[in-house]
């Protein structure tokens, strides 16, 4: 057994005192239409901007509002088609469908998990940065500009990952981070957008403050909060030195199972970054029983990711087979939450002892 497990968090001192001093000023920024927001946002977006080196850093109250405005902002409407991953989380599917537009569900491969390169409509984008890893962004930022169409990167799960020396979120036309409580860089709730595009930066600031201060469009109030852009500005201060110790971890765990017959440990691609939100692995076997024998030595292990999104009634009307996506939820996948957990070195060497065992007992 390992033991009892302690829970990650990045939230330190620092943080607190940075959300308590901006209680001492007003909690919004926002005044009278001013489309920017207050002190607190303005510098976190500035210092994203730089630190993301993007032109526009725009923050808003969660990633799914940050895909929501980016649908908006490129312009989908009804019935027009978007591409999305069939293997990610329902809110890159759910946002853009407010625009009254259909989803396409494209298959993944099995390394990135990101959404495959060889999609049928010239219309935008929604690609996924799986698990802390790039998707094939390259292939599709030249597959969406030689179509006339968008990029849209979620890189909820991606923080700092990169793809040579660029970093994901930002290499489509927008990009979206999300700073929620289980991400590694988080301010209990939150998300950032990312263009270099003026008009999309344009459509999407209207679009996170109602729209007034332009008035040709509509919106919502989608806007961060004084206080979370606060302790975001702490976060992002401490951004490359809080996910490398999510890399440490993983790959002290990734070296202590290596070597465990029957299973695949998680793919690097050339010039590429992974920073780790899980680390997935990929059985050849009973996932079931390996899992469980892991489960009973306490080690915190999850089976499958979601369901393919077709399978959920809310998408099922546009199902399309995807079995690279299917085979990994039913029968190959398995990840450890890197970012949930803080394992002492002693687990982590138990871990390793776990997977030995649990591969002699199914005897892969
Ligand atoms: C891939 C992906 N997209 C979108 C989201 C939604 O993020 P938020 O909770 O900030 O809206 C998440 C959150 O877990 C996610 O993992």
């Amino acid at each position: 057994m390992i033991g009892d497990l302690r829970r990650f968090s990045s939230i330190g001192p620092e943080e607190i005192a940075a959300g308590m001093s901006a209680m001492h000023a007003p909690l919004s920024g926002y005044l009278a239409g001013e489309p920017r927001g207050g002190r607190e946002v303005c510098e976190l977006e500035q210092a994203w901007a730089e630190k993301f080196n993007v032109t526009h850093a725009i923050a808003c109250n969660s990633a799914t509002s940050g895909l929501l405005a980016a649908a908006f902002a490129t312009g989908l409407g009804d019935g027009d088609r978007f591409a999305v991953s069939a293997m990610t989380m329902s809110a890159t599917a759910a946002a853009p469908m407010f625009t009254g537009a259909r989803p396409f569900f494209g298959d993944v491969d099995d390394e990135t998990f990101g959404i495959e390169t060889d999609l049928p409509h010239s219309a935008p984008v929604f690609a996924t940065n799986l698990f802390g890893h790039a998707a094939h962004l390259t292939a599709l930022r030249n597959w969406c500009d030689s179509n006339k169409t968008v990029l849209i990167e979620d890189n909820s799960q991606s923080p700092f990952a990169s793809v040579g020396e660029q970093f994901t979120g930002t290499i489509g036309h927008i990009g979206v981070f999300s700073l929620n409580i289980h991400k590694p860089i988080q301010c209990g709730e939150g998300g950032m957008i990312v263009t270099d595009d003026d008009e999309l930066a344009d459509r999407l600031r209207a679009f996170i403050n109602h729209g007034e201060h332009v008035g040709r469009s509509i919106g919502l109030n989608l806007r961060m909060p004084e206080v979370c852009a606060a302790i975001a500005r702490v976060q992002l201060r401490h951004g490359e030195e809080i996910v490398q110790g999510r890399i440490d971890q993983a790959t002290a765990i990734i070296t202590a199972v290596s070597g465990t017959p029957g299973i695949r440990m998680p793919v690097t691609r050339d010039r590429c970054r992974h920073v780790y939100y899980t680390i997935p692995f990929l059985i050849d076997g009973d996932r079931a029983a390996f899992c469980a024998s892991l489960r009973e030595d306490g080690v915190p292990i999850v089976e499958g990711y979601v369901d393919p999104l077709y399978r959920m009634p809310a998408f099922a009307k546009w199902a399309r087979p995807c079995p690279v996506a299917e085979g990994l939820h039913d029968r190959r996948l398995f990840y450890a939450e890197n970012c949930a957990w803080d394992f002492t070195r002693d687990q982590v060497e138990q871990i390793g002892e776990a997977f030995r065992k649990a591969a002699k007992c199914l005897k892969i």
